[in-house]
């Protein structure tokens, strides 16, 4: 502020009000008038105390002309301050999360260090997160080599490694159930799995009484000998699990949460450390959209929901879908993969505007191409793996995707 700037020259706490800049710039000043109750206000141009209009109001007058000012873009300079802060609020917090998360970070990164160096066979490295290694045991599924662990993972192998319930939803072969088996296969933790669409009845799932050589025996379910030998269980479409099961999960998805087996007079089953606990749905949570293509799937209400850690599976990009192509099919070659990729790509842009009836997934391309290597022929090809599984519109769509991106004879 220079000494011709004319809020120095005048103190009245109502103050300068300006807007412009330079040449441009232009003022209101209002200060308390000699007479009791009567403001004077003063205006300007430019940069220099040239005063044009000189004139003393009333409050009342004085509010309006405020109003007015305002509507007109004379600001204060605290207002302007005001302005200022409240823009940088949000950044703000933004940056203090940034700090807090980088030292939680840390935090963790120690943690994990310390445990490898005290037991160094202890955890195996997921993308970026130590996760504890099981001890093996026939229910370990096979690793593949082929699997692309990409970013979407992070943050789940972390929710593992801190024992949370995770549910992934997705369209079908979006990757969902491959993910967690891939992560079991390499950190040594035995899966279990039960599909809740159809089969499974709350015997199967808790466990029942059974009558074996005229003896009465209880047979575990597929929930308790997960707790009891620490095996990592998956529940598939659990948006079609009977109201019974969602009850009794219900209890176990506290951390650390135990199961009461009310049928074996109120026996409790404590958690094995290892186990943890996961669900796949089609149409749960953000997909409920899509609750017309999983006919029969029930909407899990929020406070199950809320249990969960939820995330939400796309279909892999058209790069990481072609990496998994390469990785599975070495035969194949980079332009041939990225077509394949690029096909599935434009089927899921079709199913998203509703052009399409049918999703594409993962599973879907990966057979079609292995089909292809064997038959040589993109059609025959894709009769078995994809046109067969369709309806009639939707092939023809489909087919005139792939004539677009591959020259073939009709
Ligand atoms: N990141 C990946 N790397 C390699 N292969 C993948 C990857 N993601 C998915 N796939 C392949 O896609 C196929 C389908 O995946 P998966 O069975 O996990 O899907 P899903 O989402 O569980 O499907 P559904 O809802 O039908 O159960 C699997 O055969 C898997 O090999
Ligand atoms: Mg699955």
């Amino acid at each position: 502020m220079n000494a011709s700037d004319p809020a120095v020259q005048n103190e009245s706490p109502l103050g300068l009000l300006t807007r412009g800049a330079g040449h441009a710039r232009e003022w209101w000043r209002v200060s308390a008038s000699e007479r009791a109750h009567m403001y004077r206000i003063e205006h300007g141009h430019g940069e220099h105390d040239e005063v044009d209009i000189d004139t003393v109001v009333d409050l009342d007058n004085l509010e309006a002309k405020l109003l007015k000012w305002r509507r007109e873009g004379f600001v204060s300079e605290a207002q302007r301050a005001d302005e200022v802060r409240a823009a940088q609020a949000g950044n703000v917090f933004a940056h203090t999360l940034q700090q807090a998360a980088a030292m939680a970070r840390e935090a963790r990164t120690a943690e994990a260090a310390l445990r490898a160096r005290t037991n160094p066979v202890a955890t195996v490295r997921i993308g970026g997160v130590e996760v504890p290694r099981g001890e093996a045991n026939a229910l370990v599924p096979r690793v593949n080599d082929a699997y692309l662990f990409t970013a979407r993972g992070e943050d789940i192998a972390q929710d593992i490694a801190e024992n949370r319930r995770v549910m992934l939803i997705g369209h079908t072969g979006s990757g969902k159930t491959s993910f967690i088996e891939q992560v079991a296969a390499r950190a040594n933790h035995g899966v279990l799995r039960a599909n809740m669409n159809g089969q499974t009845t709350i015997g199967d799932f808790v466990g029942f009484w059974s009558v074996k050589g005229g003896e009465t025996i209880w047979v575990d379910g597929v929930l308790p000998v997960a707790m009891r030998e620490g095996y990592w269980l998956i529940i598939d479409e659990l948006d079609f699990a009977e109201p019974s099961i969602l009850a009794v999960l219900t209890a176990v998805l506290e951390p650390n949460g135990r199961l009461l087996l009310k049928e074996r007079g109120n026996e409790i089953v404590e958690p094995h450390p290892s186990f943890r606990l996961f669900a796949t749905a089609n149409a749960a949570g953000a997909m409920s959209a899509y609750r017309h293509l999983y006919q029969g799937a029930n909407l899990l209400n929020e406070a199950f929901l809320d249990r969960w850690r939820v995330y939400l599976f796309d279909y892999l990009s058209a790069e990481e879908e072609t990496e998994v192509l390469l990785r599975m099919l070495p035969q194949l070659t980079r332009p041939l993969a990225h077509t394949l990729a690029a096909i599935a790509a434009d089927c899921r842009a079709a199913f998203v505007r509703e052009d399409l009836a049918s999703a594409f997934s993962t599973r879907r391309l990966i057979d079609w191409a292995e089909l292809m290597l064997r038959t040589g022929d993109v059609e025959r090809a894709a009769g078995p793996a994809i046109y067969a599984k369709v309806g009639a519109d939707d092939a023809a769509l489909i087919r005139s995707i792939i004539r677009h991106h591959v020259i073939f004879d009709a």
